[in-house]
C-alpha cells in the first residue's frame, strides 16, 4: 500500500512578517467568456525553500496600507498545483483568483484589495507570500482510498491539485476519484478540459452543475447536491464501509445541499445518517474548506 503523506506535513514555513517576494511566471485568464475575472497564476518560488501540499493554502499580502494605516492583512487562496508545483520541480506554485468586485449599498463600485492586486499582476512582477497554511484538507495517505471531491466556483483549486498528484502515480496504486463542480454558467468550467482528462480511469466521474443554465428535479437551479444522486450507484457503498474520503471547497451555502443529498441516499438505504456522519467525521474522512 503506498502512502501519500510525507513524514512531516510543510506549515508555515514563510512567515507573514517576513513574506517571500515570489515572481509572476504566468497571469492567465482561464474564462475569458465569463463575465467573472478568474486567473491562472503561476509563481516562481526562486530561492525560497517553499514546500507545500495539495488542499493547503498560501497566504498573499497586498501591497500598500489599509484605511487604517497599517499593511494590509493576508489573505488565503488554496494552492491548485501539487506538490513540488506543476512540474514536479519544486519551483513553482499554482493559484486560482477570482477578482472580488462588487456595488455597495450606496452604489459605489468596491474592489477587493488582495485579488485586484493578483489578476491585474504581471509576468516578471512580485509578490508578496507566506505559508503554507491548514493541515486538515490532504489528500488520503493511502492514495488507493475513493475520493469524492465536490466544489463551487474556485473552491474548484485544491482539487485540481489533487487530481494531478492523483495522475503521477501507476493505474494500479490510485483509486476512484469523483469530481462534482458547480458554476453558474459553463463559461466558468475553471480547468474544464483537464480536469475531464484527469478523470478518465474507469470508474472515476466528472458531473458539473451549471446553476444558470441547467435546472434539478424541482425546476430550481442546479446546484451540486443535485448531481450527487447520479452517482449513488457508485458512491453508496463506500460511504457506507467508509472507505472513501468526501471534500468539499467553495461557498458555505453548498454544505446543506450537499448533506441533504448524502442523508437521503442514507436514508435510502435505511442508515442513520446522523450516525454514519458522526463516524466519517471522527475518521476524518468528511472534509469541509468551505467560506
Ligand atoms: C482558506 C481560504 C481559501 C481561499 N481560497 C481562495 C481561492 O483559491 N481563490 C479565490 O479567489 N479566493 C479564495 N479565498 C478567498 C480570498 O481569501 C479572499 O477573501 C478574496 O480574494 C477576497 O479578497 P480581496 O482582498 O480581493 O477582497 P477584500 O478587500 O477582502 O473584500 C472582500 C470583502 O468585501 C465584501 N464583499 C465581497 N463581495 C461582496 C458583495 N457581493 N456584496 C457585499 N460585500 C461584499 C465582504 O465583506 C468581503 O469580505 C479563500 C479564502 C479562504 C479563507
Ligand atoms: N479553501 C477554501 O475555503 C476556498 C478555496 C477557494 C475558494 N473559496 C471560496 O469559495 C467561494 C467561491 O466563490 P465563487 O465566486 O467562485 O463562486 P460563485 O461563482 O459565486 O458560485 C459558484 C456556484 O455555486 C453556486 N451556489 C450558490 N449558492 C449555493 C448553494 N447554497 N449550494 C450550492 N451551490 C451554490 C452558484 O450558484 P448561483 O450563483 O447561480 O446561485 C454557482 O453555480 C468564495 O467564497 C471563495 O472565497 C474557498
Amino acid at each position: 500500500m503506498s502512502s501519500l503523506v510525507p513524514t512531516a506535513i510543510p506549515l508555515n514555513m514563510i512567515k507573514p512578517s517576513v513574506p517571500y517576494e515570489a515572481t509572476v511566471l504566468a497571469n492567465i485568464d482561464i474564462a475569458p467568456d465569463c463575465p467573472d475575472d478568474v486567473r491562472h497564476i503561476d509563481l516562481d518560488l526562486g530561492d525560497s525553500g517553499l514546500k507545500y501540499m495539495e488542499g493547503q493554502s498560501i497566504g498573499i499580502i497586498a501591497p500598500g496600507l489599509d484605511a487604517a494605516g497599517k499593511p494590509h492583512r493576508l489573505r488565503l487562496y488554496s494552492i491548485a498545483s501539487p506538490r513540488g508545483g506543476d512540474a514536479g520541480d519544486d519551483k513553482t506554485i499554482g493559484l486560482c483568483i477570482k477578482r472580488t468586485i462588487y456595488t455597495d449599498d450606496a452604489g459605489n463600485e468596491v474592489r477587493g484589495v488582495c485579488s485586484n492586486h493578483t489578476n491585474d499582476l504581471a509576468p516578471g512582477d512580485k509578490v508578496k507570500i507566506c505559508g503554507p497554511i491548514g493541515k486538515h484538507f490532504l489528500m488520503p495517505a493511502d492514495a488507493t482510498t475513493p475520493m469524492l471531491m465536490i466544489a463551487t466556483g474556485t473552491g474548484i483549486a485544491p482539487f485540481r491539485g489533487f487530481l494531478r498528484q492523483r495522475a503521477r502515480l501507476p493505474k494500479d496504486q490510485r483509486g476512484p476519484a469523483f469530481l462534482v463542480f458547480g458554476v453558474r454558467h459553463s463559461s466558468a468550467l475553471l480547468y474544464d478540459q483537464e480536469l475531464r482528462e484527469l478523470l478518465t480511469d474507469d470508474g472515476c466521474a466528472y458531473l458539473t452543475a451549471v446553476s444558470a443554465e441547467q435546472k434539478n428535479a424541482a425546476g430550481g437551479r442546479m446546484y451540486v447536491g443535485d448531481r450527487l444522486p447520479e452517482l449513488q450507484d457508485a458512491i453508496w457503498q463506500l460511504l457506507a464501509e467508509r472507505n472513501i474520503m468526501v471534500y468539499q471547497c467553495g461557498l458555505k451555502g453548498m454544505e446543506q445541499g450537499v448533506e441533504a443529498s448524502i442523508q437521503a441516499m442514507a436514508e435510502h438505504h435505511g442508515w442513520d445518517w446522523a450516525e454514519l456522519r458522526a463516524a466519517l467525521v471522527a475518521e476524518k474522512r468528511w472534509l469541509v474548506d468551505t467560506y
